[in-house]
């Protein structure tokens, strides 16, 4: 018997906005702990393959399911590597600036820096919530990130202007993806994007208004 939630778990699949041909039929299930897990049989964790979908089941759980389509995570895992190449060019300008604004500098940076390292700690975990793997080191988070991940130099200037190009970038990135989220109905990764949102567009007016 077609359960209700089912049908919606596996029509409600997602590849960049577009509505795949899909069916129950195609769906592998996976329970545990009263959680459903769906994927489309050529399933890959890429921006341009369709479908997974995290589901509760309501007659389990009572609660209204949440899902989260593959490019919603393929979003996440590629502003992880964002956020965590930007960590490490902020952490690089805390060392390296020279100049008369070093100390103001040198302490900015430190700050962002941190910040940065905190946020790719939530974007993980988040990822790991949806059942995703997180990446597993260095070379996952290169090749997944959009950003060129050195710094220019020492010049404080340059470094701060840089910076904030890259702030900026990820900020849009965090919006298109909080909307795909949302018209997913994964609230849960939506309001942590709108957050990172607030976070790097308050970091890049910063940086913009030390290298003005
Ligand atoms: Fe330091």
């Amino acid at each position: 018997m077609e359960m209700p939630w089912r049908s919606e778990a596996a029509s409600g699949l997602q590849d960049g906005g577009r509505m795949l041909a899909h069916d129950a039929g195609e769906t592998k299930a996976e329970g545990g702990l009263g959680l459903q897990f769906y994927w489309h049989d050529s399933c890959q964790v890429t921006s341009e393959v369709a479908a997974v979908a995290v589901t509760m089941s309501p007659h389990e759980s009572g609660v209204i399911m949440a899902k989260s389509p593959i490019n919603v995570v393929a979003d996440l895992n590629t502003l992880l590597s964002d956020t965590y190449v930007l960590a490490l060019k902020t952490h690089a300008a805390h060392w390296n600036v020279t100049g008369p604004s070093f100390q103001g500098l040198h302490s900015a940076f430190g700050a962002q820096y941190a910040q940065l390292t905190a946020a790719a700690d939530i974007l993980a975990e988040r990822l790991r919530a949806l059942g995703q793997p997180a990446p597993s080191g260095m070379k996952a988070l290169l090749a997944g990130t959009t950003l060129i991940d050195a710094i220019p130099g020492n010049d404080g200037m340059l470094l701060a202007r840089t910076l904030a190009v890259d702030h900026r970038s990820i900020a849009k990135a965090c919006v298109e993806a909080a909307e795909k989220a949302s018209e997913a109905h994964d609230s849960a990764s939506s309001d942590l994007l709108v957050t990172r949102v607030e976070e790097h567009q308050k970091s890049a007016w910063m940086l913009e208004a030390t290298s003005a």
